[in-house]
């Protein structure tokens, strides 16, 4: 059963603490339910603030790290010390506080040579984890996978027009995108949608026309990346500020 939600926050900053409480609360269930929290991260900057809440706000210190494990929902193919690494983003927000164990980090090694050999050896590391016990229609179960959306639609590193888009059996693949001449590592549709929650993390002004399009103009014609993240037994909840979703009627959210 499939649900889809919007909560529109006054400000990008109450959207992080709305997130991280959420988030809080969903660890700490799963971890109730099945002993352990499977957490995919956004790259990209609107999360930062999420992660900075999740490891220095007192609110928030009862997360249940050391039961959680922690995966990238994509990565650029570089090192984990360049500065556009989505892995750099989140270990100086979240991990250098030494908070989450070292060994329930699952990065995407960004560094190997070849885009498509970092894509396969993330594709064994996701395997080796997600035992069959741990899959949904024969792909990963995640409890959450956050993502976020590019002013072109994009979410993870599926971008419109990309090869990725197609993609049906891999679990994760090194996709060519076009505006940036190179290839970057994502999750492709069947992992997101065999989730059990994904969160939609979207703010800032430079989203507006695009929500007005994803969630009024093509509501009903799916044509843009993010619309084909649909959980297929899960929820997909859209967080956003007031200036991303200035343009959406009431209603919608
Ligand atoms: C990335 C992300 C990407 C991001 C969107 C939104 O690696 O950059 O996975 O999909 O979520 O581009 O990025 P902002 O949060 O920076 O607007």
């Amino acid at each position: 059963m499939s649900e889809e939600s919007r909560h529109v926050y006054p400000t990008a900053e109450e959207l992080a603490a709305a997130a991280a409480f959420d988030l809080t609360a969903l660890a700490q269930r799963s971890v109730v339910a099945h002993g352990l929290f499977t957490l995919a991260l956004a790259g990209g900057s609107t999360p930062r603030l999420l992660y900075s809440l999740l490891a220095n706000d007192p609110a928030y210190r009862n997360f249940p790290w050391d039961k959680t494990q922690l995966f990238f929902g994509d990565e650029r193919h570089v090192p984990p010390n360049h500065p556009d690494s989505n892995y750099l983003m989140v270990k100086n927000t979240l991990l250098s506080t030494g908070l989450v164990p070292e060994a329930n980090v699952h990065r995407v090694r960004g560094e190997l040579p070849d885009a498509d050999q970092a894509a396969a050896d993330y594709d064994i590391e996701l395997h080796t984890f997600f035992t069959e016990d741990r899959r949904f229609n024969g792909f990963p179960r995640f409890d959450v996978i956050l993502l976020g959306m590019g002013p072109d639609g994009h979410t993870a590193s599926l971008f419109p027009g990309s090869k990725g888009l197609e993609e049906t059996e891999r679990w994760v693949i090194a996709n060519p995108v076009e505006q940036f001449k190179r290839h970057r590592i994502t999750f492709t549709f069947p992992v997101l949608n065999a989730a059990r929650v994904v969160y939609l993390l979207v703010a800032g002004p430079d989203k507006t026309n695009m929500l007005r399009e994803v969630c009024v103009e093509y509501r009903h014609r799916p044509r843009y990346p993010v619309q084909f993240v649909q959980p297929v037994d899960g929820q997909k909840i859209w967080l956003m500020d007031k200036v991303a979703a200035q343009k959406l009627p009431p209603l919608l959210t």
